[in-house]
């Protein structure tokens, strides 16, 4: 008798886009009229990487988040950035036990599976890099103990691009650790009506059930990894991404991490979609939201107001795939 081949660490193939389609309509019986935001928000999770979000307040960026963690019956934390915010604040501290007279590591908010950074920006230097080095190492040292944060952990940092006063805007070093960045743009219209009956009384998230536990969701990462990537479309990842670091309206373009994560965001693109191997139109999609965020537009380009998302886009629209 044959046993179907399934590596023990993965879900199988067809699993994964039946579990991710539970997930992102209990996700979306939550958040109107958004799917595109959702998926990506699943896609990022599932590449084991990071969401920025940036827009005005009130478009439901928080509630994306919780809804989320919720779907997958993870635990979510929520830090609020400000000025004052400390890195143990993030990271938790060791507190001397008088009684027993030892240092005990009291975990900080970072320890959750979908953590929610709110206002990023409003931090100090000091505070985001203590953020954004749990995100790259996904471990934190206090005391010379190291411990390791949760399996999926990720990462959504909020910001509003409208008020920026009194901030400091995360260095271009930081803004690449975040996978992709998203904005999630007011509803339509009808959306918006829909919201008002849903969440009138109270709010659908309070009633969200889970509809899949953080093993099951390993289990897409473990099949994420696996998915097949063609030679033609690692150079067809890497010529995108060269095209940003040659354009001539941009004075930085993307880096080797933003090929990795295009490239780990995309595997997650077909595996949500039920393939095992990526096609060129995963890249595209993904191109925008995974590389626009870490492009700088030279002063010209400023002057004429071309954003990085439409430079992208540009690039997308004439650069061939090979062979
Ligand atoms: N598309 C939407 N679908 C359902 N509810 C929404 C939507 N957009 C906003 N809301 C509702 O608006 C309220 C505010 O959302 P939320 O707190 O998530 O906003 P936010 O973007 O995090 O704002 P802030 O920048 O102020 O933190 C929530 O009660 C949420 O239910
Ligand atoms: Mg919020």
């Amino acid at each position: 008798m044959t046993v179907g081949v399934r590596s023990g660490a993965g879900t199988g193939f067809g699993d994964v886009a039946g579990v991710a389609g539970k997930i992102r309509s209990a996700v979306e019986s939550v958040i109107e009229g958004k799917s595109e935001a959702v998926n990506l928000a699943l896609t990022v999770m599932l590449a084991e990487g990071h969401l920025l979000i940036e827009d005005v307040p009130g478009v439901g960026k928080t509630m994306l988040a919780k809804t989320l963690a919720r779907a997958v019956d993870g635990t979510v934390r929520r830090i609020q950035f400000t000025p004052d915010l400390l890195p143990s604040d993030i990271t938790g501290v060791s507190v001397f036990q008088q009684d027993r007279r030892v240092f005990e590591f009291v975990p900080g908010p970072i320890f959750a599976t979908v953590v929610v950074g709110d206002e990023i920006n409003r931090a100090s230097p000091k505070t985001q890099s203590a953020l954004l080095e749990c995100m790259e190492e996904r471990q934190v040292t206090v005391d010379g103990v190291t411990h390791p944060l949760e399996r999926p952990f990720m990462v959504i940092a909020t910001q509003n691009p409208v008020e920026m006063e009194g901030t400091y805007a995360l260095p271009e070093a930081q803004r690449d650790r975040f996978t992709a960045r998203i904005s999630m743009g007011y509803p339509s219209y009808t959306a918006e009506l829909d919201m008002l009956d849903a969440h009138g009384a109270a709010s659908p998230l309070d009633y969200l059930q889970p509809v899949a536990t953080v093993e099951e969701v390993r289990g897409l990462v473990e099949t994420v990894r696996r998915v097949h990537t063609a030679p033609a479309i690692k150079q067809y990842a890497v010529d995108l991404v060269t095209a940003t670091r040659e354009h001539p309206d941009l004075r930085l373009g993307a880096s080797p991490r933003a090929t990795l994560q295009l490239v780990r965001a995309a595997r997650a693109r077909a595996a949500l979609d039920g393939r095992e191997y990526v096609l060129p139109d995963d890249l595209q999609a993904l191109a925008g939201p995974v590389l626009a965020h870490r492009l700088l537009p030279t002063a010209e380009a400023r002057v004429e107001r071309r954003k990085p998302e439409q430079i992208v886009a540009e690039i997308v629209a004439r650069l061939p795939l090979r062979g």
